[in-house]
């Protein structure tokens, strides 16, 4: 078998079309132009990348963007209060603070100053409470876009056995969160560093989203012929090129479904960021 490949930048692309013509219709009724704040401190490089291509895909969409670079030595209450001016800008209609944060800073107690009606990376602790309670507000971007990817593919996770790879709040427990509401009804498992016989929990797995950070750890002997792979990872390669969490070439003959690395969930991570600043500021696809 070989899989069939889910084109996450042609299904982000759509997603952003639709965006840029919800951000018009909104600027045409009432002259609001969406507008996002992004936070970036220090030079970690794939963050500036990240948050470059953030920016760019607002400008494409007619959405406004600030960049507030800031120094890698930034005191956490200057950062703070940087937040809460975003906070109470009119213009300001979504908060970006870019991950990670250098060591010294505390990222929670950063992210816990952001307004949660702003909050449109979804990472407020009062929107992961909603998620959780079943009365979702913002979805955490990459959760969102792991959902939207599989909705316009044609999956069906109603009832499906899901296994995660990895339990980040960013990624692999909000996903867990996301699946687990009533109407997409997945029945998930969630595997993590001292999780016992992990390959055997992914053989048992229709749908297997990997989210662990390691580069090629998922390998075509724990993939369950015909299942659907999704790949949350990117990783450099020494020689430049880039990867996921997944052994895609191996992986993909066995698969029945799988996203690349470049081009599979990273555009719509972003594809969903400007979905929700859109939302915020009062519009809609
Ligand atoms: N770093 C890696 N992914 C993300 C994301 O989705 N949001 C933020 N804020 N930082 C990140």
């Amino acid at each position: 078998m070989t899989a069939s490949i889910i084109d996450g930048k042609a299904i982000a692309q759509a997603i952003r079309d639709e965006i840029a013509g919800g951000a018009a219709r909104l600027k045409a009724a009432s002259g609001v132009v969406p507008g996002l704040a992004a936070v970036l401190v220090g030079d970690n490089p794939a963050s500036h990348v990240y948050v470059r291509n953030k920016r760019q895909a607002c400008d494409k969409a007619g959405m406004a963007s600030w960049l507030h670079q800031m120094p890698g030595d930034i005191a956490q209450a200057e950062l703070v209060a940087l937040v809460r001016k975003l906070n109470a800008d009119p213009l300001v209609h979504g908060i970006l603070v870019q991950l990670p944060l250098p060591g010294h800073l505390d990222a929670a107690a950063v992210l816990d100053a952001i307004d949660p009606a702003k909050d449109v990376d979804g990472l407020h602790p009062d929107n992961l409470g909603l998620l959780a309670d079943g009365r979702p507000r913002y979805l955490p971007c990459t959760p969102q876009g792991v959902w939207e990817l599989g909705r316009r593919s044609g999956i069906d996770w109603s009832g499906k056995r899901v296994a995660i790879l990895g339990r980040s709040s960013i990624v692999g427990k909000s996903l867990a969160l996301v699946l687990l509401q009533k109407g997409v009804d997945a029945t998930v498992t969630i595997c993590h560093s001292k999780s016992k016989n992990i390959p055997g929990i992914l053989r048992q797995a229709e749908i297997v989203v990997a989210a662990l950070g390691q580069p090629r750890w998922v390998t075509a002997d724990m993939i369950h012929p015909g299942a659907v792979v999704i790949d949350v990872g990117i990783h450099r390669l020494p020689d430049g090129s880039l990867c996921g969490d997944v052994a895609y070439d191996e992986v993909a003959k066995v698969a029945g479904a799988i996203t690349p690395v470049p081009g599979g969930v990273g555009p719509m991570t972003i594809a969903m960021l400007l979905a929700n600043t859109l939302r915020s500021a009062g519009g809609a696809p």
